[in-house]
């Protein structure tokens, strides 16, 4: 682990802005754009208050920040109020709880020392000191450092943070031993995103997919955020890949280098504070395929990327509705968490006039769309099909055996 701490106070006028903030006047000027901001005063009036305050060049800034502490705030609590940040490391940074989760998993084997690499806002580095690790906290971007340096300190985890430029290619090439600039541990969250365009191509995220490779190779120890669309052939033999669900959807996919994996893959579903998991040590297949029966069940997306789908099916006596969609059918309605089911009352081929027609003949004016397999939005579904009637229904629009196919279901999902 390097033991300067200092950093060139680079002349980049953004790294300026960031330490003005950092500073009692910043300070004192985003606490007042925040108290505009919760007075629910608009931008232009805010932003002339508090030009009088601090002047033109430092109003946006404070403004700005006191606006992205506040969106913040759901997911951050109270640390949000003392966090620096910018627009693109908060979309950037994961949610704290599983960034406290990943800390624990990545230290339980020992390590003390653990290398963040591409740190931007700094909330993963945070965890892991939370967690008793010391961090060396890496990233090439100067704002980034200075983001994350402001908000170990104002956490109170400075001391236990090291950051400092470098560059996460060259650091992984040089890796030796299983250790990575001196420290026993890694985490890697890979910059998915350029030109604010999501990069679905591995080989284009920053550092690119060679590298996370190498990570996983040479550091056994480490853990990579990847994307849930990962390709399952990209995984290298021996580690471990986790998909994570909160809400319904997919908010992390991970890969658990050779040192932490125990498993094939798992699912992990984050449930009010409660963890529930599904591991496979092994492929367990697809689920067999089957005819729609009285109940339609909709597994949970993480349940399908992870490729462990076959392991509820088994569980709830359940068969494909069709082998390349992932919606499940079974006589009984299923009291599974990874699931929403719905009662099938109706089964059609896919006709938008006689779908009306039943619908009115049902009485269903209010329509939740669903849809697997079919190019037709929910949304222009539901608007197409809403009507007078008082009753609503969940109307999936799917293929089945290859067919386009409609599936009329009671609202209430269990
Ligand atoms: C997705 S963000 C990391 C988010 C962070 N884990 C968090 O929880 O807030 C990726 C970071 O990696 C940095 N980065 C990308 N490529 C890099 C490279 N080759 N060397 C150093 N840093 C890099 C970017 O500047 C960016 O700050």
């Amino acid at each position: 682990m390097p033991p300067d701490r200092t950093e060139d106070p680079a002349a980049d006028p953004a790294v300026a802005t960031m330490r003005w903030l950092r500073g009692p006047e910043g300070a004192a000027a985003t606490r007042l754009a925040a108290e505009l901001l919760a007075r629910g005063v608009d931008l232009i009036p805010g932003l002339a208050r508090l030009r009088e305050e601090v002047g033109p060049e430092h109003a946006g800034p404070a403004w700005e920040l006191a606006r992205l502490r506040a969106r913040a705030r759901p997911v951050f609590g109270p640390d949000a109020d003392v966090l620096l940040l910018t627009a693109d490391t908060l979309e950037q940074a994961g949610r704290p709880q599983l960034a406290a989760r990943r800390a624990s998993r990545l230290l339980a084997r020992g390590a003390d020392s653990v290398a963040d690499l591409g740190c931007a806002a700094g909330t993963d580095t945070i965890a892991l000191a939370r967690a008793g690790a010391r961090v060396l906290a890496v990233d090439r971007d100067p704002v980034a450092r200075e983001l994350t340096a402001s908000n170990a300190e104002a956490l109170g985890v400075g001391d236990e943070v090291w950051v400092s430029a470098g560059d996460i290619v060259e650091l992984v090439d040089s890796a030796r031993g299983g250790e990575i600039a001196g420290c026993a541990a890694a985490t890697l969250d890979p910059a998915r995103r350029a030109g604010g365009r999501r990069q679905l191509d591995p080989d284009r995220w920053s550092p690119p997919w060679p590298t996370v490779a190498a990570l996983l190779d040479r550091v056994p120890t480490s853990v990579v955020k990847v994307a849930p669309g990962l390709d399952h052939d990209r995984v290298p033999d021996g580690v471990e890949a986790e998909w994570v669900s909160l809400g319904g959807s997919i908010v992390e996919a991970l890969l658990w280098g050779r040192g932490l994996s125990e498993t094939w893959r798992r699912t992990t579903l984050v449930l009010d504070g409660a963890v529930l998991e599904l591991t496979a040590d092994t492929d367990p297949g697809n689920a067999p395929v089957g005819p729609v029966r009285g109940w339609l069940h909709e597994p949970d997306p993480a349940l399908i990327r992870s490729g462990l789908m076959s392991l509820v099916a088994a569980d709830l006596g359940a068969t494909l509705i069709d082998p390349t969609i992932a919606y499940l059918s079974s006589d009984a309605p299923a009291d599974s968490p990874w699931v929403s089911s719905y009662r099938v009352d109706e089964v059609l081929p896919f006709n938008l006039k006689k779908l009306k027609a039943l619908l009115r003949a049902r009485g269903v004016g209010r329509v939740v769309g669903k849809k697997r397999g079919s190019p037709i939005e929910p949304e222009t579904l539901a608007r197409q099909l809403r009507g007078p009637g008082s009753a609503s229904a969940v109307v999936v629009v799917t293929r089945v055996a290859g067919a386009p196919t409609v599936l009329v279901c009671d609202v209430s999902d269990r």
